[in-house]
């Protein structure tokens, strides 16, 4: 695909995302020789810095580059440091952009950018609106001398309301089509392959239905507590960071019908009608009885003594925001109706693991009595991360007299395939906005299917009465609690060597 000359503005730069995430995003593709050939990146915040300052920071000093600039050639550093810029907003995004825009005007000139804009959103969200609102009245939103685009970060919204509100208030200044909602997840190659192995095969999906599916087991472990973003999280929570975005774009991939192509609308198109077939939980009792809510306690791990979630700076002594939720829900459509879903999150995990499992129905009809299989022991697993991969688990006759059957595995390692550089999310998602492919960035209506779907929840919990907290020790699987949840069924599949 072609990448037009542009120019990459970005509020908020002197925010950790930018060193962090998007600048070794751009290093690399520029090592790989995937930038256009006149590309420049004009860092705009509150802060006051000329542009050396900022090229020092989020470039040359930066300790997120270090490692990639051992073996480079200083003028490599430079050349690519050369290409960054910085505009002091003067203290405020809520004011005219006459300063801005000439800036980009005079930059467009000399830099050859073609009156390609794309602009990223890297703010707290509260400031979106204003920023759109600011660009477009200093006429920086017009597409009649390039095209202007829009990468948002998340979170969108912070409940189906807000959410709604925000997606009107940037479309008031900005077109859907040129507006691109981030969520770094889908610029995971494994998230991708969701899609490649469901509709490139034709073993799985005849199979991938509620005649054969039993359940289906999604889990998103991280091994560490929240951080430095107490202050943050405490607000969110796991169903909002996590769950919201992340997990329900992994779950629409998994619920999708076929589409008739890969054009990106043809590909939202199911994913949000997938979101749409999510049943809604209505009811308290509904809710109480599908969801687990918990916090992780402090512990003490190889001598090492962890901070419960209430202690940790910024967090509130009384806070009863969640860092694990279990949802146990249904999808009602022709596909999948009455498979059950499971799907966890939480932090201080025993270790970091994202992975889905499809739990196949046993035979109808089981002829060897001495199996010694459990029924539902046939499982594909599709390793998100790490050890990127898939599984299929199935019964192999164990040698010998009789019919004794065992579990084999069949394993594909991703790694085994990559030889060359396998992208990183954020690489992958900006080279694509630059190019105009929207596939893997999230469309309003599905930004808004989600919130639909969590909404209740998260007013249940606030708001309802017998609303269960639990605690889980740091280190462990959450709390034990969260197995009534999948029971009858069996318990979580807690992800370790096989
Ligand atoms: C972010 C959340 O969106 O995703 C974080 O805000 C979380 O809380 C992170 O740690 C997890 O991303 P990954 O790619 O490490 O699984």
């Amino acid at each position: 695909k072609n990448t037009e000359n542009q120019m990459l503005v970005i509020f908020g730069a002197s925010g950790d995302l930018t060193a962090r995430k998007l600048v070794p995003a751009l290093f690399n593709l520029y090592l790989d020789k995937q930038l256009p050939e006149n590309f420049i990146v004009l860092g705009a915040s509150r802060t006051n810095m000329t542009d050396a300052e900022f090229r020092n920071k989020v470039v040359l000093e930066s300790s997120y580059l270090q490692e990639k600039f051992k073996d480079l050639k200083e003028d490599h550093k430079a050349t690519f440091a050369n290409r960054f810029f910085y505009e002091d907003l003067g203290g405020d995004y809520d004011t005219d952009y006459y300063t801005l825009k000439k800036r980009i005007e005079a930059l467009n000139d000399a830099e050859g950018t073609e009156g390609n804009i794309m602009y990223y959103l890297s703010t707290p969200p509260t400031l979106y609106e204003t920023i759109a609102k600011n660009l477009a009245a200093a006429g920086l939103n017009t597409q009649n001398n390039g095209w202007k685009r829009m990468i948002v970060e998340k979170p969108f919204g912070y409940d189906l309301e807000t959410a709604k509100k925000l997606n009107k208030g940037l479309q008031n200044y900005f077109k859907e089509s040129q507006i691109y909602r981030i969520d770094h997840y889908l610029g995971k190659e494994t998230v991708q392959n969701l899609l490649v192995t469901r509709f490139a095969n034709s073993i799985f999906e005849p199979l991938w239905n509620r005649n054969y599916i039993n359940h289906v087991e999604i889990t998103n472990a991280e091994s560490v507590g929240v951080e430095k973003r107490g202050g943050y999280y405490d607000s969110s929570g796991a169903l909002r960071d996590m769950f919201q975005n992340h997990l329900l774009q992994i779950v629409s991939l998994i619920v999708m019908e076929p589409p008739i192509g890969d054009h990106p609308e043809e590909i939202r198109n199911e994913k949000v009608k997938a979101l749409k077939s999510l049943r809604i939980m209505k009811d308290d009792k509904t809710i109480h009885d599908h969801t687990i809510r918990a916090q992780y306690m402090g512990s003490n791990i190889d001598g090492k003594s962890i901070k419960g979630y209430r202690e940790e700076d910024g967090v509130a002594k009384d806070s009863l925001t969640e860092t694990y939720a279990a949802i146990k829900f249904f999808v009602d459509n022709w596909r999948w109706k009455d498979v059950p879903f499971y799907v966890r999150t939480a932090k201080r995990m025993p270790t970091k693991v994202t992975e889905v499992v499809i739990h196949f129905k046993s035979p109808h009809h089981q002829i060897f009595q001495d199996s010694g299989m459990q029924s539902k022991d046939n499982k594909l697993i599709i390793r998100i991360q790490p050890d990127e991969g898939i599984l299929v688990k199935f019964g192999v006759k164990v040698p010998g007299q009789g019919f004794k059957v065992e579990r084999a595995n069949l394993d594909f390692y991703y790694s085994s395939l990559a030889e060359t550089h396998v992208m990183e999310a954020y690489e992958r998602l900006l080279l694509d906005a630059m190019q105009g492919d929207a596939t893997l960035y999230a469309r309003a209506d599905e930004v808004e299917a989600a919130w639909e779907f969590v909404n209740p929840i998260l007013d249940y919990w606030k708001n309802g009465t017998d609303v269960r907290m639990y605690g889980y020790a740091s280190g462990v699987w959450g709390p034990v609690n969260a197995d009534e949840l999948i029971d009858g069924i069996g318990m979580w599949r807690n992800p370790g060597p096989n």
